[in-house]
């Protein structure tokens, strides 16, 4: 169907880090829709450009490009689909990694778009995009962050996420009711542990002061005890604490084999089956010595390694360098191309994780995104920031629809 663009407007929103970000407005007949785009703080070095004004905080060149140069012609055409919204998008950005326009400005577009043809379609979003790119549609496991550590918080605690992979169960409703239950018991678990008043982390997860390596992992395993089909998994974000001496955990250099056999000794401690950005993004060889070494059904997943790229996921397969990767769609800029990473992924047998970011908004187009696309995982956070658990609800909400759907 093509589809033709009668209004298209932009304006400044806020994201949960109170930083300003890019809400995009598209009309076309009687359809009216809305994408807003994150932002990350522990962002990996080949993402395309999000662009910010000279203040490294605005975004009004971002909306004032996409006012004067881009809506104007948007209007002046007709699309087929979403590949060619995003090549005349991309064309007109004209460069490598979208630093004219800006991946945030394009993205937001980008994701309008898709919610514009899903409606002028009558489907909803996660269907259309299962029937469009030739997907098969399915529900993910929740990626629930639950302690925060690293750059999302003040008390780093080694690692970024502390993670509860929640699935497995009949139902997602079901799911979410019970990781729910198991994040409020843990505050009141990380609260009693510490003297002092527990803070909340960038996700919505508790940034406790835990003193040992082992903590965390010791509170997260009682946790989930309960639950036979949830397990744990953590995103290192390694990058973030390698120096020249090696990886720094609690005050100990860690040479990248030492890493290596403090992954494989948790692994052997905890039900810890998920580990994401395990080494600095430069070191695939590092990815793939532990994914060779790890217990059979590990998932050993690249993020910032991998950055939602349809060409750097393609080195990374044929380097062995993980079977599993985030999916997070402002890394490159443009749905077509997430759509291009997900498929070489699936082919070649490794599992995606559809995810926010660290500045998120309350649009929960991912949710739809990961069930259109029969993603594996969707990582949202923990429940206690809103702009989280309207993710969480959204796939809820999917599964009430799912059945009426024509399949
Ligand atoms: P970011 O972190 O959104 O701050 O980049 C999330 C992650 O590393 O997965
Ligand atoms: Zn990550």
């Amino acid at each position: 169907m093509m589809i033709t663009i009668d209004r298209a407007e932009t304006k400044e929103v806020f994201d949960s880090r109170g930083r300003p970000t890019i809400e995009v407005m598209l009309v076309s007949g009687e359809h009216m829709v809305q994408a807003s785009v994150p932002s990350g703080k522990s962002t990996g070095s080949k993402e395309a450009l999000e662009k910010r004004d000279k203040d490294g905080r605005g975004v009004e060149d971002v909306l004032h490009l996409l006012r004067e140069e881009v809506f104007p012609q948007l209007l002046a055409r007709t699309f087929e689909n979403q590949r060619a919204l995003d090549d005349f998008l991309i064309e007109l950005d004209g460069t490598p990694n979208k630093s004219r326009l800006g991946a945030n400005g394009i993205l937001a577009v980008s994701i309008a778009f898709a919610k514009l043809s899903a409606a002028k379609n009558k489907l909803p979003v996660w269907k259309f995009i299962a029937k469009s790119e030739g997907f098969t549609a399915g529900f993910p496991r929740l990626y629930m962050n639950v302690l925060n550590g690293g750059a999302h918080a003040d008390f780093k605690l080694p690692f970024q996420e502390y993670i509860v992979v929640a699935g497995g169960l009949d139902s997602v409703r079901e799911t979410y009711a019970r990781a729910k239950k198991l994040f409020s018991k843990l505050g009141e678990i990380v609260r009693e542990e510490t003297v002092e008043e527990v803070p909340f982390g960038d996700e919505g997860g508790y940034a406790p002061k835990l003193a040992t390596l082992d903590r965390p992992f010791e509170i997260l395993a009682d946790l989930i005890d309960s639950e036979p089909t949830f397990f744990l998994g953590i995103d290192a974000a390694a990058t973030e604490f390698l120096n020249k001496e090696g990886y720094r955990l609690i005050g100990t250099n860690y040479p990248r084999e030492a890493l290596n056999e403090v992954y494989g000794d948790l692994m052997s401690r905890f039900p810890l089956r998920s580990i994401e950005d395990p080494f600095a993004e430069d070191d695939p060889q590092a990815f793939a010595k532990l994914l060779a070494d790890a217990p059979e059904g590990t998932l050993v997943v690249g993020d910032d390694l991998t950055v939602t790229n349809p060409k750097v996921i393609a080195e990374m397969i044929v380097l062995h360098a993980g079977n599993a990767l985030i999916i997070k769609p402002n890394q490159v800029g443009s749905l077509s191309e997430v759509y291009d990473t997900i498929r070489l992924a699936h082919q070649a047998g490794w599992k995606t994780v559809v995810s926010h970011r660290s500045g998120e908004t309350d649009d929960s187009f991912i949710a739809d995104l990961a069930v259109g696309v029969g993603a594996y995982g969707l990582k949202a956070g923990a429940p206690s920031q809103q702009v989280r658990a309207v993710k969480y609800e959204r796939l809820v909400q999917i599964e009430a629809e799912y059945a009426n759907v024509l399949q």
